[in-house]
């Protein structure tokens, strides 16, 4: 079964109580999303692979380390995830971006896929797939399928709130995906939001509704 990493990270922590005030306008939402995604990147990367190098300094040889291993996709679910991509690339700079295309039919709570653009790579590549909620958990774990039909063979969930409902729904459809999170929720309400969360990700990002 996936793990679940919750960050606990005080700076983390600060952030999300803001982000969820329902009285942060749309700029400072914006803002503390590419901030706390900014933090979850430097703990999701905690265990990257090091490999030693020598380099010279202007003084002598040193031994020291860099990154080895595969390299990072990102990959936002639209609209809410793009919401986490700058503070992400403030991090890993180099990564490569792939958009996937998906929103939730508010009667159904069904995922409904309308693009996917992917970098030709992902099965080479570390993907984290960001998106702000896992409420139901179907719009995550149909991009994870997409992800694997096309060849991805390692993928992250990064995501700032859950509940309870979405991470059995993950662990369920690929118990090969750990869950990075900043915060478990109690509940689903019967609309499908979470619980306290934060209201709807993507219209308070675009200052949408
Ligand atoms: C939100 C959110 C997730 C999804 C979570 O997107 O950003 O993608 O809902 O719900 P689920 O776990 O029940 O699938 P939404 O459908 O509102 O689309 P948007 O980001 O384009 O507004
Ligand atoms: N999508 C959101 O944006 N918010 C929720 O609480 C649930 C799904």
């Amino acid at each position: 079964m996936g793990k679940v990493h919750i960050f606990d990270h005080p700076l983390i922590q600060h952030k999300l109580s803001f982000i969820r005030d329902r009285r942060t306008g749309t700029k400072e939402f914006r803002e503390l999303m590419n901030e706390v995604a900014m933090l979850m990147a430097y703990e999701i990367t905690r265990d990257l692979p090091l490999e030693e190098i020598v380099v010279e300094t202007p003084v002598a040889p040193a031994r020291t380390r860099v990154l080895s291993g595969r390299k990072i996709g990102l990959i936002p679910i639209l609209r809410a995830g793009l919401g986490m991509v700058d503070g992400m690339l403030k991090i890993l700079p180099t990564a490569k971006v792939g958009h996937m295309g998906v929103y939730r039919d508010p009667e159904t709570l069904q995922p409904v896929e309308y693009y996917v653009k992917l970098p030709s790579d992902i099965a080479e590549r570390e993907l984290i797939v960001l998106d702000p909620m896992l409420a139901t958990g179907g719009s995550a774990s149909h991009s994870i399928a997409v992800l694997k039909n096309r060849g991805a063979r390692s993928i992250k969930l990064m995501v700032l709130i859950a509940a309870p409902e979405g991470i059995a729904r993950l662990q369920a459809d690929h118990p090969d995906v750990d869950l990075y999170v900043a915060a478990v929720d109690e509940r689903l309400n019967e609309h499908g939001y979470i619980v306290p969360g934060l209201g709807d990700a993507g219209d308070r990002l675009f200052g949408t509704k």
